[in-house]
């Protein structure tokens, strides 16, 4: 990990109520999938390429149409009210600032429409398929009228995973509702309308993709369900064990990677996510084929401890370290790297 990135991490914990702190920290079950998150990436070993001029070195790609400083984007999370007073709106600020693309959770503490404003860059929208569709339908029409430039459909939450540790969301019952409270029918009970829609199908992808926006499908760890998800309309596909609190011991995403990027053949761009802490983890899953990576926990962090400027910083603090660990592969992108960068064998899986 990041010495920035730990050094965060450390200001986060020691200035959070140890609740608060762990329900952002949690997984989910014993935490087997949190716990293997960042060894699935540390896993892998380069063959670096030498003499290959790396004067110059740019980190920049476009994702769709989306031009970044580097491929690593903000992952969606929840409730950042119970972080920082400004919330997604100091995210959004910090984020932009340092070239990268914010993905705006369902479950954002401050109104879509504040924090667009507050957007300097490209951003998206995270779409949960909630009990009663026209929700998540009002979000998204609302998200994608504010500016958003995909929907991200996170597909792998039929139910909220039971955490490990940690209290209910830290964050009042303004910053809970402040999106879905203007959709609520009088006397509806909030937990029952916010509770997810068990009963979604490959049809409910579908459905997103009347916005005018690409949709990516976030939450998948197979070839198949990813070809599946492509056939049902999807523009890209988002690897992701939602962190480590969904189901806990699913596979962890360096693992998951490849047979995505196999089946999904050049198709349609392939991210991923979790436990990726350094320009080295991104590295590798460019290796492994993916397009760009996305950071969940670590700008959590960052807004705890520093605000926008933390998020900045650590967003920074990544490229950076992408840009030193391209030319010490021999790569002068992200998108020219050497063939066969990966060696076949690595340390076995603990
Ligand atoms: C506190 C927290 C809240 C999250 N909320 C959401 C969410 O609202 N929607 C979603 O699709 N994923 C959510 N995720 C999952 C992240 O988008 C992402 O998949 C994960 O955090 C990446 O792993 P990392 O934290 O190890 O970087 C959440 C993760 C955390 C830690």
């Amino acid at each position: 990990m990041l010495r920035l990135l730990a050094e965060q991490a450390r200001t986060a914990r020691d200035r959070l109520p140890a609740d608060v702190h762990d329900y952002y920290a949690t997984g989910s079950g014993e935490e087997v999938t949190l716990g293997e998150a960042e060894a699935g990436w540390l896993r892998h070993r380069y063959r670096p390429r030498v003499l290959r001029d790396v004067s110059h070195v740019d980190t920049a790609v476009r994702l769709l149409d989306a031009p970044l400083a580097a491929p690593v984007l903000v992952a969606p999370t929840a409730f950042h009210g119970g972080l920082h007073p400004d919330g997604e709106v100091a995210t959004a600020r910090g984020t932009g600032a340092a070239g990268s693309l914010l993905v705006l959770s369902s479950r954002s503490s401050r109104r879509i429409e504040d924090v667009a404003a507050a957007a300097t860059g490209p951003w998206w929208f995270q779409v949960y398929v909630l009990a009663d569709p026209s929700l998540s339908r009002h979000l998204a029409r609302r998200a994608v009228a504010a500016g958003a430039g995909a929907l991200v459909l996170t597909v792998d939450t039929p139910y909220t995973g039971t955490k490990a540790r940690g209290g209910g969301p830290p964050v009042t019952d303004r910053e809970y509702l402040v999106n879905l409270g203007e959709h609520l029918a009088a006397g509806t009970d909030p937990d029952t309308a916010t509770s997810q829609d068990p009963a979604c199908t490959l049809d409910t992808l579908h459905d997103l993709t009347d916005q005018g926006v690409p949709v990516f499908a976030k939450g998948v760890l197979r070839g198949d369900d990813a070809v599946d998800c492509l056939s049902a309309g999807a523009a890209g596909i988002i690897v992701s064990n939602h962190g480590g609190r969904q189901l806990d011991r699913a596979v962890d995403t360096a693992y998951a990677l490849p047979d995505v990027v196999a089946a999904v053949a050049g198709r349609a761009p392939v991210l991923v996510d979790g436990g990726i802490r350094s320009g080295r983890d991104v590295l590798t899953a460019l290796a492994l084929g993916a397009d760009a990576v996305l950071l969940g926990r670590p700008i959590l962090w960052a807004l705890a401890a520093d605000g926008a400027t933390g998020v900045t910083a650590a967003l920074d603090a990544v490229r950076t370290d992408l840009a030193e660990a391209l030319a010490l592969a021999g790569a002068t992108s992200p998108t020219d790297l050497p063939d066969g960068l990966l060696a076949d064998t690595a340390p076995p899986r603990p």
